[in-house]
C-alpha cells in the first residue's frame, strides 16, 4: 500500500504496549501500516496517532496529512495540555468494557475497604486485637460519585447493585436508574453533606481541577471517605492532608497523582489513613480496546462520523 499519501499508523507509548497494540491493531486490519514512535518513517504517511501521556502534541505538528489522534486510555487531559491537537484534527478516547470493568473493581475494593473497617481491621491485627467493631449499614452508607460518564455510570450501577444509596453528579442533567442525579454547582452543594464515601472520576478539565479542595472537603459529613481514580489534579494534596489530619476526612483510597510517579518523600506513601496505587487502577488491554481504534480509522477514510470522540471545547 501507498504511504506518501497518508495510510499509516503512528503507535506511541511504552515499548512493550506498543508491541502489544501493534499486533492487536494489525490481528483486526493486517492491511494497516504500524510505525512505533519515534520511528515514524516519512511524516507525510502518518493518517492516524494512536498516543499515550507521553506523547508531546506540539511533535503531532510534523505529521502533514495526519487526520485522527487516539487516546490510549478512558482520559484526554494530556492530549488537550497546550498546545493541544493540531487545528482540525479529531481527538477519539477509549470505552472499552475492560478498562470500565477494572475501574469498577478499583472502585468497589476501596468503598468496601472503608464500609467494611478494614483499615481498623488491619491495625487490630498488627496488635492482636481480638475485637469486633459495630457492623456496617450498606443501606445507610451514601456513596457519591463525582462524574457520570462510562466509568462513574458503571461505578454508580455496580455499588447500587451492593445495595448502597448512591448519587452521582455531572456537569450536564444525568438520569440513571436507581441512581439520584445531581448537576451544576447547586447540585454538588446538595449532595456533599450527604456524601459519606466520595468517588471522584471526572474528567480533568480546567473546570474540575482541583475540585476536591477546601471547600469541597470541608462540606462533606465528619469522617468521610475520600476515593480517587480519576487524575491527581482534582486533588489539593494540601487540603486533603489537611482534612485526614483533622478528621475531617477519615481515609483516602488514590491512585492517580500530580506528579506521577508519586515523589518518595511524598507524605501520602506514609500515611496511614491513605491507600496508594500507582495508576493501576484500570489498565487499557490493547487487545480489548483495539477493535474501536480500527474502527475509527476506517470510519475517518471513508469520511463517517467516529465513535469516542472527544468534545474539544468541554474537555472530554
Ligand atoms: C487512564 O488513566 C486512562 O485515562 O485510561
Amino acid at each position: 500500500m501507498g504511504t506518501a499519501d497518508g495510510t499509516a499508523v503512528l503507535l506511541s507509548t511504552k515499548a512493550n504496549a506498543m508491541a502489544d497494540w501493534a499486533e492487536a491493531l494489525r490481528a483486526l486490519d493486517p492491511t494497516l501500516e504500524i510505525r512505533l514512535f519515534p520511528d515514524a518513517g516519512d511524516p507525510a504517511a502518518i493518517e492516524a496517532a494512536v498516543v499515550w501521556t507521553e506523547h508531546d502534541m506540539a511533535e503531532l505538528r510534523r505529521y502533514p496529512n495526519l487526520k485522527l489522534i487516539v487516546s490510549m486510555g478512558a482520559g484526554v487531559d494530556h492530549l488537550l495540555r497546550p498546545p493541544g491537537p493540531p487545528p482540525g484534527v479529531p481527538v477519539a478516547r477509549l470505552v472499552d468494557e475492560r478498562l470500565t470493568q477494572g475501574m469498577t473493581e478499583w472502585v468497589l475494593l476501596n468503598v468496601l475497604r472503608f464500609h467494611r473497617q478494614d483499615p481498623e481491621y488491619r491495625a487490630q491485627q498488627a496488635a492482636r486485637v481480638w475485637r469486633e467493631l459495630p457492623a456496617p449499614d450498606t443501606a445507610a452508607r451514601r456513596v457519591g460519585i463525582l462524574g457520570l460518564g462510562a466509568l462513574g455510570a458503571a461505578a454508580a450501577r455496580a455499588l447500587r447493585g451492593l445495595g448502597f444509596p448512591v448519587m452521582g453528579w455531572s456537569r450536564r442533567p444525568k438520569a440513571l436508574e436507581g441512581i439520584e442525579c445531581f448537576h451544576g454547582a447547586e447540585g454538588l452543594s446538595a449532595m456533599l453533606p450527604r456524601t459519606d464515601i466520595l468517588v471522584c472520576l471526572l474528567p480533568l478539565t480546567p473546570q474540575t481541577r482541583g475540585i476536591v479542595g477546601r471547600d469541597l472537603l470541608q462540606s462533606l459529613p465528619r469522617g468521610a471517605y475520600v476515593i480517587n481514580g480519576a487524575r491527581g489534579g482534582h486533588v489539593v494534596d494540601a487540603d486533603l492532608l489537611h482534612a485526614l489530619d483533622t478528621g475531617q476526612v477519615a481515609g483516602a483510597a488514590l491512585d492517580v497523582f500530580e506528579p506521577e510517579p508519586l515523589p518518595a518523600d511524598h507524605p501520602y506513601w506514609s500515611h496511614p489513613k491513605v491507600f496508594v496505587t500507582p495508576h493501576a487502577a484500570s489498565i487499557t488491554i490493547p487487545r480489548s480496546a483495539a477493535p474501536q481504534v480500527v474502527e475509527n480509522i476506517h470510519r475517518v477514510r471513508a469520511g463517517r462520523p467516529l465513535i469516542n470522540l472527544v468534545d474539544l471545547a468541554a474537555g472530554y
